[in-house]
């Protein structure tokens, strides 16, 4: 049945794939609270290595009915389009995806089914589903990666061609194109953004910044790749959440956005400010797992990742100029936040290290 109302993200029953993992789980929390929200979210997940529902704790009881979890995969057609029924979906915010670069490098397969056909399916649901409405919307979660590497100078914006180099990026570039099509083709009301590096609570620690912090913690190498020279773009997840709320909230249907922190740092600045931060909060004097070293003595440089992209930097003008959006952390305040997060949650990092990151990475790098 069409209808001629606008969307309404305020009032959505809001679908979240991929709601169990890092930017899932914090969005899900920040529109929960946000007080002009007065809708209800499905969690859609397949708790894969990088979904928790420890990253859900309280939401249930906090939120009554307003909150619901389905344990599920994208690419399962048939239960994805139970869901929108069932519950009277009229967003679906697409996080869900295989999501870390290096394992993309030892294990491609997954990331295109998941990232490709599992988007591909999401996009084939919600278009049967809506069946032609406009007053719903699909929103696609994205990476600044698509766009491939820069030199010294310069930085992405939304009219930078694709250029992906490694399987993950490649996969992502593979599902905002189809993303895209399905606005220009069928007229579903889709958006997509591409943000940069994120980083804060309830982060896998298989990504850089929290595999430092918790490295640090248990006296363990933090490995470094190639020269440390390499330049992400560090963006505090909670900015990436009320990012893609405001897309939600006033962006426009077939519209891109880059989302970014402007702030640029090579990771060996990253490796020396998660050592310094930790020395103020949890000395390592004080850590029987250090043995009297300091955290930074466990700086250890490794092999390089092959194909590793050297710079990556956002320009987010547009987000900033159409939708008012900006970040409220700055990479010091952010880290800080993060940080105490990883210490005031020791069964959070209990379970994630019987989940043996540290395992997997170590067969796959060895010190240069
Ligand atoms: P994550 O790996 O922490 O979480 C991914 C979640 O998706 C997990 O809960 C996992 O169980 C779920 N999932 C994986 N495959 C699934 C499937 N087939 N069906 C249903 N659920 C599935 O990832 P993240 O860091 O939270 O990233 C979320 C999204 O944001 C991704 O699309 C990613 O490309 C994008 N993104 C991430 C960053 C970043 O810095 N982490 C930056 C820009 C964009
Ligand atoms: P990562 O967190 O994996 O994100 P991405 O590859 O998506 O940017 O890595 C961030 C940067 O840190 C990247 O340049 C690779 C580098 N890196 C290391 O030097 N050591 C590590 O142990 C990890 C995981 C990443």
């Amino acid at each position: 049945m069409k209808t001629k109302k606008n969307f309404n993200a305020a009032e959505a029953n809001i679908l979240v794939t991929g709601g169990a993992g890092f930017i899932g789980s914090n969005f899900i929390r920040y529109v929960l609270g946000r007080p002009e929200f007065r809708g209800r979210i499905v969690n859609y997940d397949k708790l894969t290595y990088a979904g928790t529902l420890a990253n859900l704790e309280g939401v249930a009881a906090e939120y009554g009915r307003r909150y619901s979890f389905v344990k599920g995969d994208i690419c399962d057609y048939g239960k994805v389009m139970k869901v929108l029924k069932k519950h009277r979906i009229t967003a679906v915010v697409h996080f869900a995806a295989e999501s870390h670069v290096d394992r993309s490098i030892f294990g491609p397969k997954d990331f295109i089914e998941t990232n490709v056909h599992g988007t591909f399916s999401m996009l084939e649901a919600a278009r049967h589903f809506w069946a032609g409405r406009k007053d719903v919307r699909f929103h696609h979660v994205s990476t600044d990666e698509v766009y491939g590497s820069l030199g010294r100078t310069g930085s992405f914006s939304e009219a930078t061609p694709y250029d992906p180099r490694s399987p993950y990026s490649a996969s992502k570039a593979s599902s905002d194109h189809i993303a895209r099509a399905y606005f220009h083709t069928y007229g579903l009301p889709v958006s997509v953004s591409n943000c940069s590096n994120n980083y804060g609570p309830r982060h896998y620690p298989e990504k850089l910044i929290p595999l430092l912090i918790l490295n640090a913690l248990d006296g363990r190498d933090l490995p470094v790749y190639g020269d440390g020279k390499n330049v992400r773009d560090w963006l505090f997840v909670e900015d990436h959440c009320s990012a893609v709320w405001s897309i939600l909230r006033r962006g426009r249907p077939g519209e891109t956005y880059n989302v970014g922190g402007s702030c640029e740092k090579e990771n060996i600045a990253v490796v020396r400010e998660v050592c310094r931060e930790l020395e103020l909060v949890r000395p390592a004097a004080a850590n029987p797992a250090l043995k009297g070293r300091a955290y930074a003595d466990l700086i250890t440089f490794v092999k390089d990742r092959p194909g590793h992209d050297r710079r990556y930097a956002i320009n987010s003008s547009k987000i900033r100029r159409e939708l008012g959006w900006k970040p409220a952390h700055d990479f010091r305040s952010g880290l800080k936040a993060a940080i105490a997060w990883y210490l005031r949650n020791p069964r959070w990092l209990a379970a994630v290290r019987k989940a043996s990151y540290s395992a997997w990475l170590e067969k796959n790098y060895t010190r240069r």
